[in-house]
């Protein structure tokens, strides 16, 4: 049989982004409990629902369209547009589907949403100890540019601020 003409299915696309709702706020509190030792509260998810500067991106197994919203969460990054600049404030992969490109894609994902919305520096700050999130950030493009001394209060950590351009 002849294959149908047109392009061929995206392997590199296995997932979809969407904005998170309310309804996804049980399975995003999952991850977040999951992913920190001092998570973020349910009731701080919906106040940055309501904040008009906020996205949260969640990036979902690929399914057909009519099934898309059902997709099951995968992780989710939240970030900040203020004026040309995104602050990423959090960002998050379930345990079992680490190590397979979500969050790589789900960065990636913002930084073209960002570009789109005027964006030309994406910043964030990272735990010094936090070695995944650092490598990820490297692999992005993202570099080391100071540093806040003691900014978690919980364990005194430093935080590493990083920054890179859209
Ligand atoms: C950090 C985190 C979001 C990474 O998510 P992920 O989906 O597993 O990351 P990806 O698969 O997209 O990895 C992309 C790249 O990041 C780096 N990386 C990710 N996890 C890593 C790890 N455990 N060790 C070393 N490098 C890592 C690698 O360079 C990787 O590329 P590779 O797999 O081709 O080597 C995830 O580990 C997590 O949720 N951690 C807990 C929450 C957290 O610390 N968030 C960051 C707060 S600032």
């Amino acid at each position: 049989m002849r294959r149908p003409a047109g392009p061929p299915p995206r392997a590199d696309a296995p997932f979809l982004f969407r904005e998170m709702t309310i309804e996804d706020l049980d399975r995003v509190m999952e991850i977040e409990l999951e992913a920190f030792a001092h998570p973020w509260s349910a009731e701080l998810f919906r106040r940055e629902l309501g904040h008009a500067w906020s996205t949260i991106l969640i990036a979902g197994e690929a399914r057909p369209a009519a099934e898309a919203r059902r997709a099951p969460v995968l992780g989710f990054v939240i970030y900040w547009l203020v004026h040309d600049e995104l602050h990423v404030l959090n960002v998050a992969v379930a345990p079992e589907e680490r190590r397979r490109g979500v969050a790589r894609a789900l960065l990636e994902e913002m930084t073209q949403r960002g570009r789109l919305a005027g964006a030309v520096l994406a910043t964030l700050e990272v735990r010094r100890s936090n070695r995944p999130a650092i490598a990820l950030y490297e692999s992005l493009g993202y570099r080391q540019v100071g540093v806040r001394p003691n900014y978690y209060v919980d364990e005194g950590e430093d935080a590493i601020i990083m920054n890179a351009d859209l």
